[in-house]
């Protein structure tokens, strides 16, 4: 079995963001969805719920009982029941503890680069966004986090693990220094652990929870990234047990959003999906080996070092000496990346490339690359 095996023309016949935005000579490698064909016991629980026009509002705890038995057995993570509530989707979810932990001009800390939205759902609700850089590395920077916590008007700190762009996968012992800092500073640590399955195989993802001392974070997440299940929205808050006061104080209809599909496909991913993610991390890894050599061949100005999180590849373009990487290649290699200036104002000579696709792709991908820069030559 391979997962992203699919043919272009059968991707093609797509009509989602990353397959409809841009004309069709164009080659997309941007947008958080895979390339992957659904995973069958997916199809089949979809299926049936469509069969007997299933499709009013979901009851119970399925979903919930469906992470809490595959966090215990993937990470040996037991949490109760009462520590879980269904959400809408991830970003709702944290739109939801934000507005919940956080006041009207208080400052947010966000570690930049970073997942676009997670700028919009600060600066976005009147609240005031707080970047605090990662190192070179592209770890945390416990001093500089230390400093943006000290500031009175911080109250919250909404964290990306594993890290979307870098890739970057937090410790065990940085999670720990992170969790203490905001406990000292009065910070509410928020996490956002939507790509926790997606870390290379011979990395070991960290829980949030797992550590001692993070039980007042408050942690979102969903199979949405991992099976690729965007279109069924459904998230999960799940809160420390030191955070009850947290998920108490939700805003009612922010744990009634769930789509009753969405907690179908969820639940169903998480049960009967385990084999078929570790399979997709194989291949993702597999990706990452491709586009270093295939850079390090064809496009060697720019700057990638592999990551063992998520399938998105962060790659510095700068020594290219082109104005803006992301629109040169789209114009002139019709490929389309997400272009870094969304992940940070400082980041505009960086693309992020999508490695949830066949290596053909890939390869085409860093082929148009390197013909667009042998044009401009
Ligand atoms: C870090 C992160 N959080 C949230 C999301 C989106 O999740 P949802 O569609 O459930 O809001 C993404 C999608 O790429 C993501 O990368």
């Amino acid at each position: 079995m391979t997962i992203f095996s699919l043919t272009e023309a059968e991707l093609r016949q797509r009509r989602s963001l990353k397959w409809r935005t841009y004309d069709p000579d164009v080659l997309p490698l941007w947008v958080a969805e895979m390339d992957s064909a659904m995973l069958p016991a997916v199809r089949q629980s979809l299926d049936a719920a469509l069969d007997h026009s299933d499709t009013g509002y979901p009851v119970g705890n399925d979903y919930i009982d469906a992470y809490r038995d595959s966090a215990a057995t993937r990470w040996g993570l037991e949490l109760a029941p009462g520590q879980l509530r269904r959400g809408g989707d991830v970003m709702n979810a944290v739109l939801c503890v934000l507005e919940t932990v956080t006041d009207p001009d208080d400052g947010i800390v966000i570690t930049s680069p970073v997942y676009p939205p997670f700028w919009q759902v600060t600066s976005g609700y009147r609240r005031r966004t707080v970047p605090v850089a990662l190192t070179e590395q592209g770890r945390l920077d416990l001093d500089a986090l230390a400093e943006a916590f000290a500031a009175p008007d911080v109250t919250a700190f909404l964290l990306c693990s594993p890290h979307n762009p870098t890739g970057t996968v937090h410790t065990a012992a940085e999670l720990s220094a992170v969790a203490e800092l905001c406990a000292a500073h009065g910070v509410q640590l928020v996490v956002d652990e939507i790509h926790a399955w997606l870390v290379d195989p011979g990395t070991e993802f960290v829980p949030t929870l797992s550590v001692p001392e993070a039980q007042q974070a408050v942690v979102v997440t969903s199979a949405g990234k991992s099976w690729n299940l965007a279109a069924f929205k459904a998230g999960l808050f799940i809160g420390g047990t030191e955070a009850g006061r947290v998920l108490n104080g939700l805003p009612p209809l922010a744990t009634q959003s769930t789509g009753h599909l969405g907690s179908i496909a969820h639940s169903t991913a998480l049960r009967h999906g385990q084999d078929w993610v570790d399979q997709a991390r194989a291949e993702i890894a597999e990706n990452k080996r491709l586009l270093t050599d295939l850079l390090h061949a064809l496009v060697p100005g720019a700057r990638y070092r592999a990551e063992p999180g998520t399938y998105l590849a962060w790659v510095d373009c700068t020594e290219l000496g082109l104005d803006e990487p992301y629109a040169h290649f789209l114009a002139s290699g019709r490929v389309a990346f997400s272009p870094g200036r969304n992940f940070s104002p400082a980041h505009q000579q960086w693309v992020r490339i999508n490695l949830a696709a066949s290596p053909a792709m890939i390869t085409q991908a860093v082929e148009r690359m390197a013909a667009s820069l042998r044009k401009t030559a």
